[in-house]
């Protein structure tokens, strides 16, 4: 096995790209990579998923995102912290998911079910056509993905990005959907500008872990929810989109749990 400390701080220290940030390098080690992550990674470098971890794309309170290299290509890095309180105040529709996946009774075992509960929706979404990142593989809380962005960095949010064509925009956004909807039968229910990257012109949809079946008793609210999101947003970039067509479009229709048909 590689050196743990050696695969997130790689001797050639010429890999931060911002040598000030050394100090928080620092920081970040003590946070996200304690023994157990450092062990989960160096278990992923040895499986060959990426070969070091390169700088924070993104810190927050449930995990970060970083940049890897594998060769020639980037990856991008999902790490959930173990030591985390904020993930015990999940809504309780994921909770009583993550619980049922989840064999383990301890915190840290919630956080590896949740962990391929990410990885295992990419995939079923990737295969139904939606624009997500490909998975490549996940050990522990640590997941692995495909990196959207280039040698230039990370994609922006689609709240922080210039968007040239709000109709096209919505184009792509009833597609994505709507194959989440229509082929992988599952609800996003976490959808925003926030939760989704704009690369190329066009979007990306990332942070999955909470979708829940399309059958789901709450599909419907966050679906409409989600929906109303986007549709806020695409109003302000100047495209007048009406949320009940948007819903129709992605296909609301068949999002709810089965009506009992009574008379
Ligand atoms: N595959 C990826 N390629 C490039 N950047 C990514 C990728 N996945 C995530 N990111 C970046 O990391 C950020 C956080 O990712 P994500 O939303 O999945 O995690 P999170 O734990 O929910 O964080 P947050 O609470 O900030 O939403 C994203 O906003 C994006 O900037
Ligand atoms: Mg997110």
């Amino acid at each position: 096995m590689p050196n743990p400390e050696e695969v997130v701080f790689p001797s050639r220290r010429e890999r931060f790209e911002d040598r000030r940030k050394e100090g928080q390098h620092r920081k970040l080690l003590d946070e996200f990579f304690d023994h157990a992550t450092l062990l989960a990674v160096s278990r992923l470098v040895s499986r060959g998923l990426f070969d070091a971890v390169d700088y924070p794309i993104s810190t927050g309170k449930e995990g970060g995102v970083f940049r890897a290299t594998k060769g020639e290509e980037f990856r991008a890095v999902k790490i959930y912290r173990i030591s985390n309180t904020s993930f015990r105040h999940l809504p309780p529709y994921t909770m009583e998911a993550l619980r049922r996946e989840a064999s383990a009774r301890n915190f840290g075992g919630l956080i590896y079910a949740w962990t391929r509960r990410e990885h295992t929706l990419l995939g079923r979404l990737k295969a139904a056509g939606v624009a997500v990142p490909e998975p490549y593989g996940h050990y522990r809380n640590v997941l692995v993905m495909e990196f959207i962005g280039n040698a230039d960095g990370a994609a922006p949010r689609l709240r922080d990005a210039h968007v040239e064509d709000p109709g096209r925009l919505y184009e792509d956004l009833v597609a994505a959907i709507g194959a989440m909807v229509r082929k992988a039968k599952l609800v996003h229910g976490d959808l925003s500008p926030y939760n989704t990257l704009f690369f190329e012109g066009r979007p990306i949809l990332i942070d999955v872990a909470q979708a829940v079946e399309v059958d789901h008793p709450q599909a419907r609210e966050l679906l409409t929810r989600d929906i109303h999101n986007y549709a806020k947003f695409l109003a302000r970039l100047g495209a007048d989109v009406d949320a009940a067509e948007f819903l129709r479009a992605v296909g609301i229709e068949s999002v709810g749990p089965p009506t009992e048909v009574t008379g």
